[in-house]
């Protein structure tokens, strides 16, 4: 199986490999409070050092499962982790169990990729090699392939307190991850996978498939408990200036769109373009409805490419749940900020019947400005002739764009 990347239908290449790093787990047995990815080796994060390996292997989709509620943190750290990579990064929520956050990121992975590793965000410190070998064994034509270390100590079979037989350590070894398969293999496994497996190996082989063992290595391993973390910490490597903020300083500026729309319906008084309108009839929403605050905010996170309003401000953010224009542009500006970006300018048009905007414009444009750490806001606005769902009077809507230079 050839290694070098398919030309997909657009004419942009697509890598043949797709790295699954399943890092929605709750970290019980580390217990320190946080998701386990989310957890310090030093300044960084496990996450952040495990993608520093894959990122750092050969060229692959990598497909980032974060626990429900933080993939906006996890995007931020795969873009900081990708360098010139920053397309090949997908993030996927993940489920109740490792196998469902697997079967999750498959989901989310190319359909031009033909070779699947599935990596452990755990075990943050394994070296590249370890994918290089891993892909190898499979492009050579094995269906799956899993690192491995031999077993040192000699293993007893015990029976309570009682030493009840010895295996052959020659014949034992201990999985690690990244373990890759043909996509094919382990997409059909897992559609046919009814019980739950310990690894993905387990449960390919269980489809009837040969299981490849490659070389593992001892800097691999699972960070598990309290005193994994520690020996995590005493061997990590302080990691380099962040490179997509050196990405983005010399980077050309960027533009970025986004839309919103919301009807009427809500309760108390209407909010738009981060103003109260007292006695305007209120916009429904999780939050209070500001379709012009809200377009901003995703033209803002298009053009930085940290994807949009649902990634990082979701309806399981109930902070955001009442929150008004301020606070979403707040927090996107931080975003963008430790992105490397600021705001060049933004313009935004509304489509409404109602509220008139010329009386307010130009206070709409100081407060979305404020919010926006001074940076130029124009808002616009416009009726539609009675046409649509904007002319009845049912809602309103906003189109906003974004300019970002490097910070
Ligand atoms: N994992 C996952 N989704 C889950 C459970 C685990 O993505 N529902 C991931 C973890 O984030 C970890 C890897 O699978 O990178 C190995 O799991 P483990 O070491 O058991 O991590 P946790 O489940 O987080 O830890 P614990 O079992 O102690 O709660
Ligand atoms: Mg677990």
């Amino acid at each position: 199986m050839p290694l070098d990347s398919a030309r997909g239908p657009g004419l942009i290449p697509v890598p043949r490999v797709a790295v699954i790093v399943v890092a929605a787990g709750s970290g019980t047995r580390l217990g320190s409070g946080a998701p386990k990815a989310f957890v310090g080796l030093d300044e960084h994060t496990i996450l952040r050092h495990a993608l520093r390996g894959v990122f750092a292997a050969p060229e692959a989709q990598v497909v980032i499962v974060a626990p429900a509620g933080r993939e906006g943190d996890a995007l931020t750290e795969a873009l900081e982790a990708s360098g010139d990579r920053r397309d090949l990064v997908t993030v996927a929520t993940g489920g109740a169990t490792r196998q469902e956050s697997v079967r999750a990121g498959l989901h989310a992975v190319w359909a031009d990729v033909d070779i699947v590793l599935v990596h452990d965000a755990a075990r943050a410190l394994t070296p590249p090699e370890v994918f290089a070998r891993t892909i190898a064994a499979i492009a050579d034509g094995a269906d799956g392939a899993i690192p491995v270390l031999p077993v040192i100590d000699t293993i007893k079979r015990v029976d309570g307190a009682a030493v009840v037989g010895a295996l052959d350590r020659s014949e034992l070894a201990a999985a690690q991850t990244p373990q890759g398969f043909r996509r094919d293999v382990l997409d059909a496994a897992y559609q046919a996978a009814v019980d739950d497996f310990t690894d993905d190996a387990a449960l390919v082989a269980a489809a009837g498939h040969a299981v490849a063992a490659v070389a593992g290595d001892a800097l691999s391993f699972k960070i598990t408990t309290p005193a994994d973390l520690e020996r995590a910490r005493s061997l990590v490597q302080p990691i380099a200036p962040a490179p997509a903020t050196l990405a983005a300083a010399q980077a050309a500026p960027r533009v970025g769109f986004g839309t919103d729309v919301h009807g009427f319906g809500g309760e108390g008084t209407l909010w738009l373009a981060g103003l109260e309108w007292p006695g305007e009839p209120a916009l429904s929403g999780h939050s209070d409805g500001d379709a012009v605050a809200h377009a901003i905010v995703d033209a803002l996170l298009s053009a930085a490419g940290l994807g949009d309003i649902g990634t990082h401000f979701g309806t399981d953010r109930p902070e955001y749940a009442a929150a008004h224009a301020e606070a979403f542009l707040a927090r996107t500006l931080a975003l963008i900020g430790e992105a490397g970006w600021r705001v060049g300018n933004v313009a935004v048009q509304v489509q409404a019947n109602r509220p008139r905007f010329a009386a307010r414009r130009a206070e709409a444009e100081a407060a979305l400005s404020a919010a926006l750490g001074g940076a130029s806001v124009s808002v616009s606005a416009t009726t539609t002739d009675g046409l649509g769902f904007t002319g009845t009077g049912e809602g309103v809507a906003a189109f906003a764009v974004a300019l970002l230079v490097p910070a």
